[in-house]
C-alpha cells in the first residue's frame, strides 16, 4: 500500500498544469480561476482521473488536449463548474419580475414576452419564474416563452427531471411546494410536469454558441462573478445584442454593470437593481 504522502505527491497539481488547465477554462467557458483555487481544482478534477484511471494531472492534461476524447472538455467543466442555486434566490428579483417587470412587458408586446435562465444550473431559478408566471396566470404560450440554458450537460440533465431535496426548497412557502411539486419521498420533490414542460432546456455555452433573439427578460446571476471582466463585458454585449429594446437583465447582488456604460439603464425596482436596455 502506497503512504498518504506518496499518493498525495502523485496526485497534486503543479503550478505548471494548474495555469494550463485554468486558461483553457478561461478560453473556452469563461470560468477564470485565480492561484488560491488550485485546491478546489485538483479536488474537482479528482473524480476525472479517478474515472477514466488516469494518474497524474499532467497525464491527464495530455489526453485533454491530445484531442482523442474530445467530449472530456465538456467533462471537465461539468466537474469545474459552481451550480450553487435555490429556489427563489434573491426574492426582491422575483417581486420585481412581479410586480412591474412583467406587467410593464405585458402591457406593451403583442408577442409573448420571451424570458432566458441563463446559467439556469439545475433548474430552480427557471422553475422559481415559471411559479412566478402560474401564480398570476401568466404561464400560457400565448403571453410568455420561457428557455433556460447552462454550460453544464449533467446539471441540464438533472433541471430536466426536476427532482429536488427539500434543502433547495427551504425559502419556498410551503403552499408553493404543496401547490407546485409532488413529494417522491421523505426529502425529495418533483416539479409537477405543467410547470416542467413550460421551460425549454438547452446545454449552451455562452460565451460561444449561437443565441437566439429577441428576448425581453434576461435572467444572469451568479454566473459572471466567476468570469474575469473581459468574458464579462463579452456576455454583456452578447446579451444587448440578443435583446429587445426596453428589455430586462438581471443580474446576481454581487455582480454589476459599473464598467459597462450606456448600454443599459440601471433602474431601482422593488428595492433592487435591475438594468434595462437603452
Ligand atoms: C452559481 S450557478 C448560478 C445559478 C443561478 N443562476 C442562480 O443564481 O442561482 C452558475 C451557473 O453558471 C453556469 N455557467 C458558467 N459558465 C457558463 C457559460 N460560459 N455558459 C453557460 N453557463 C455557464 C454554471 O455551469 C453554473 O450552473
Amino acid at each position: 500500500m502506497p503512504g498518504i504522502l506518496e499518493y498525495m505527491a502523485k496526485h497534486t497539481i503543479s503550478l505548471e498544469i494548474f495555469h494550463k488547465i485554468a486558461k483553457m477554462t478561461n478560453d473556452i467557458a469563461g470560468i477564470y480561476m485565480h492561484e488560491s483555487k488550485i485546491n478546489m481544482l485538483s479536488n474537482r478534477l479528482r473524480k476525472r482521473l479517478i474515472a477514466l484511471n488516469i494518474e497524474t494531472f499532467e497525464e491527464y492534461y495530455h489526453y485533454l488536449v491530445n484531442g482523442n476524447d474530445p467530449d472530456e472538455i465538456n467533462q471537465m467543466l461539468n466537474v469545474i463548474s459552481t451550480n450553487e442555486t435555490h429556489f427563489f434566490r434573491s426574492k426582491a428579483h422575483f417581486e420585481a419580475l412581479e410586480k412591474k417587470i412583467i406587467p410593464e412587458l405585458l402591457s406593451k408586446r403583442d408577442t409573448p414576452v420571451k424570458i432566458l435562465s441563463a446559467g439556469c444550473s439545475s433548474g430552480e431559478e427557471p422553475y422559481s419564474i415559471a411559479i412566478l408566471l402560474a401564480e398570476n396566470n401568466w404561464l400560457s404560450p400565448k403571453l410568455v416563452d420561457l428557455e433556460a440554458v447552462d454550460l453544464n450537460s449533467m446539471i441540464i440533465d438533472h433541471a430536466k427531471k426536476g427532482i429536488y431535496h427539500s434543502k433547495q426548497l427551504r425559502y419556498t412557502d410551503e403552499r408553493i411546494v404543496i401547490k407546485y411539486f409532488n413529494l417522491i419521498d421523505h426529502d425529495s420533490y418533483q416539479i409537477k410536469n405543467f410547470i416542467k414542460n413550460s421551460i425549454k432546456f438547452y446545454n449552451m455555452n455562452l460565451l460561444a454558441d449561437k443565441f437566439n433573439n429577441n428576448y425581453d427578460i434576461i435572467f444572469c446571476r451568479n454566473v459572471m462573478i466567476y468570469f474575469n471582466r473581459e468574458n464579462h463585458i463579452n456576455l454583456v454585449n452578447r446579451f444587448y445584442e440578443h435583446m429587445n429594446q426596453d428589455g430586462f437583465l438581471i443580474i446576481g447582488h454581487a455582480e454589476s454593470l459599473f464598467f459597462i456604460k450606456n448600454m443599459f439603464q440601471n433602474k431601482v425596482l422593488c428595492q433592487t437593481h435591475v438594468y434595462q436596455k437603452t
